[in-house]
Order: C-alpha cells, then structure tokens, then sequence
C-alpha cells in the first residue's frame, strides 16, 4: 500500500470517527497534516474553535504562534507533521478524557508508523505526559522539562522527544516566548542542517 493511500485512509476513518463522545459535539474532526514522511513531528492537545470549524491543525492564534516559532529557526511549516493527541475538539476546550485518548490512540500510532519521525515535539503539559508516560518515561513538570531531550522506543524506530510549553501559554504569560524560542533553537540543534525527508 503507498503512502498516500494509507494517509488517505486515516484521514477518512478519523473524519468518519464515532469511537468516543466528541464526535458528537465536533464539527470537522482534524486528523493533521504534513510531508510523509517528515522529520519532525509537533503534537499538540486537541483542536480547539479555528480547528474544529477548519478541520486543519493549529490554524487559530497558537497556529499563528507556532509558524512564527519554526520561521524562528528556518523551517517552513510545510516541512513538518502537525497533529493532536486527540483528532476532536472537547466541548469548551475542556481536557480530553483518558477513554477519549484511548479511543484516539490508534490513529496516532498509525500517523507514527507512516511519518516515522526522528524528532517528536510534544506541545505543552498534557502532550508531553501522553507521550513520555506511554513509553515507560515518568517527567517531572514541564517547567522542568522543556528543551530537554528525551529518547523513546516508538513504532520500531528511536525517537528524540523535545517537551516544550504550549505555543498558546505565550498568549497570557509573554515571558515564555523567549523560552518557547530557546526550546525551538534546541530542536535546530536536533535536526542539524536540513528539515524534510528522511524518516528511520
Ligand atoms: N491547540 C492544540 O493543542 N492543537 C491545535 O490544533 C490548536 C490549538
Ligand atoms: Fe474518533 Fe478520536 Fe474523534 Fe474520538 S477524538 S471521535 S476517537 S477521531
């Protein structure tokens, strides 16, 4: 099966998803977007309103955050994967529940199999423990964690993970532009001279 087939089929299958309780409240679900395979990975929470109506990652103010960070450090957007852990949005931007990232879990695993990352930034608190916890990584708080560099065993392949805060904690808390930068400047450093391409 190509590539393009199996990212097709994914798309499909979660934008026809009723495995957990957000199909019901979403409008469009976001399954991600991004060059198969890519370099770098970003997952963040779950989509918010701009996602929700869009159906597309990280469009509404995190997104515009975001793009200027990796414009920060030389990579387009359309060099990278953007996903969520969860492909819905939760009613009011609540948290996802455990059973609803369970339920989701699947088409992440698949979006890994298929992207095969070297880089994975996790994008905030919860993503960062998702992530870490499920492969055997107990964090400690992102304040303590961020642009550290973690490796994991995931989908038969090492993966670095880079923690950093969320682009949308800079909405409220300016100072953590500068050290959202800094984090970004260490996933330069991951990544070395070029972005797209590769894989394993
Ligand atoms: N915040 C997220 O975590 N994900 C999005 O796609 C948008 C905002
Ligand atoms: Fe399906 Fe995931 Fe959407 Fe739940 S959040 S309905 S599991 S795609």
């Amino acid at each position: 099966m190509t590539h393009s087939h199996e990212r097709g089929n994914i798309d499909d299958a979660v934008r026809t998803c009723t495995r957990c309780p957000l199909a019901e409240t979403r409008t469009t679900a976001v399954p991600g977007e991004g060059p198969i395979p890519a370099r770098i990975l970003f997952i963040g929470e779950a989509p918010g309103r701009n996602e929700d109506a869009q159906g597309r990652p990280f469009v509404g103010r995190a997104g515009k955050i975001l793009d200027d960070l990796l414009a920060g450090i030389g990579v387009a957007r359309g060099e990278v994967f953007i996903t969520n852990i969860v492909k819905c949005r939760p009613p009011g931007n609540r948290d996802p529940t455990p059973a609803e990232i369970e339920a989701c879990r699947p088409y992440l695993e698949r979006q890994i199999a298929l992207i095969r990352p070297e880089v994975i930034v996790t994008l905030g608190r919860f993503a960062m423990h998702w992530v870490l916890e499920s492969h055997g990584v107990k964090p400690g708080p992102i304040s303590e964690m961020h642009g550290k560099v973690v490796t994991i065993q995931w989908s038969g392949g090492e993966r670095t993970v880079v923690p950093v805060y969320h682009p949308a904690a800079t909405i409220y808390r300016p100072a953590f532009r500068e050290v959202l930068a800094a984090d970004f400047g260490t996933i330069r450093e991951v990544i070395g001279d070029c972005c797209a391409g590769g894989g394993d």
